[in-house]
């Protein structure tokens, strides 16, 4: 006989091809089904967002896990997980290529004016191409700066190589020769160097307690005033307020990013009217086969802490 299929909330919406993979495997309870369903459910599915607090957790007297289809689990409150006993899976390495394209795709967009040019391009009052004064930053060449060198900063430095640029990492810690010399990236151990030393400086660190504002004014204030800065990690890890007055007052060149805090920025916020920054809604691994792959680690993970026996990938609490 069939197991009878656990209950697993989706506190995040799912590709509609994805969702019948979800219910392949568990009966699926959507947001306006919650309170007819808290005492049967056992597991709770999340993108990155909307947040996973301790009001929702204790709310579910029976959940058992936390399906966190992403990486970073950030949003997830790990303290109200460990407290009752409940297990948290996470999606590492398979959206490594993707949201490394998406920080390629920003540094590029960014550097070459992509979206001012487009605007430009299709504005009815354009008359002309070939502005002698349209200039965007070399990319092929120069200088990258990776702030993070774990497994997407890694794929991004592999894809520097078909740039021929020079590539510095800063991470908490060197990284091997073997890594070094595959992505023939050179460690720089003081951050304030490889931000003086950057043409561009992408931030694919993760959001932890002491990467909280790593990026802030000292450090806008440090860059070349030519340098484009990306972010692919967390809103969290910048001074919002110090990168709006670095793009303001021309401190920094331009700004690519996939993360804001919070998400969405108010409609009103500082960062939307500026014409030297490219946003991105947070859709790093957004593409159909990288989603499926992680929300089928994410089942994997559901249903190896159900059946109380591993997970693919368990956060540590
Ligand atoms: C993650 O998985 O944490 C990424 O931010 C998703 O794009």
């Amino acid at each position: 006989m069939e197991p009878e299929k656990a209950y697993v909330y989706l506190h995040s919406a799912l590709h509609p091809s994805l969702q019948s993979e979800m219910e392949e495997h568990f009966h699926t309870i959507h947001p306006k089904e919650l309170d007819a369903y808290r005492e049967k459910i056992t597991a709770l599915f999340v993108f990155v967002a909307p947040v996973v607090d301790a009001a929702l957790i204790d709310s579910l007297p029976n959940l058992k896990v936390v399906g966190n289809c992403a990486v970073g689990y950030n949003h997830v409150h790990l303290e109200a997980c460990k407290r009752r006993g409940i297990r948290v899976g996470y999606t590492p390495q398979v959206l490594n290529d993707a949201t490394a394209d998406m920080g390629w795709a920003l540094l590029l967009a960014t550097a070459r004016r992509l979206v001012e040019g487009d605007h430009l391009s299709k504005h009815p009052a354009t008359t002309k191409v070939g502005d002698v004064k349209w200039l965007g930053m070399e990319v092929s060449h120069m200088t990258l700066g990776i702030i993070g060198m774990g497994r997407i900063g890694i794929e991004v430095a592999r894809r520097a190589r078909g740039f021929e640029m020079e590539v510095l990492y800063h991470n908490r810690s060197r990284r091997s020769q073997d890594i070094e010399e595959a992505v023939q990236a050179t460690y720089v151990e003081s951050l304030a160097n490889l931000l003086s030393r950057s043409d561009h400086v992408i931030l694919v660190a993760p959001a932890t307690p002491s990467t909280h504002h790593m990026i802030g004014k000292e450090q806008f204030t440090t860059m070349k005033k030519t340098a484009t800065f990306i972010n692919i990690s967390r809103g969290s890890l910048v001074d919002q307020d110090a990168l709006v007055e670095a793009l303001k007052t021309r401190s920094i060149a331009a700004a690519g990013l996939d993360v804001t805090d919070p998400e969405p920025l108010p409609r009103d916020h500082a960062l939307l009217q500026l014409t030297n920054v490219v946003l991105t809604p947070h859709t790093g691994s957004a593409t159909l086969r990288t989603r499926q792959q992680m929300v089928r680690m994410t089942i994997g993970n559901i249903l190896g802490a159900l059946s109380g026996g591993d997970m693919i990938n368990e956060v540590p609490l």
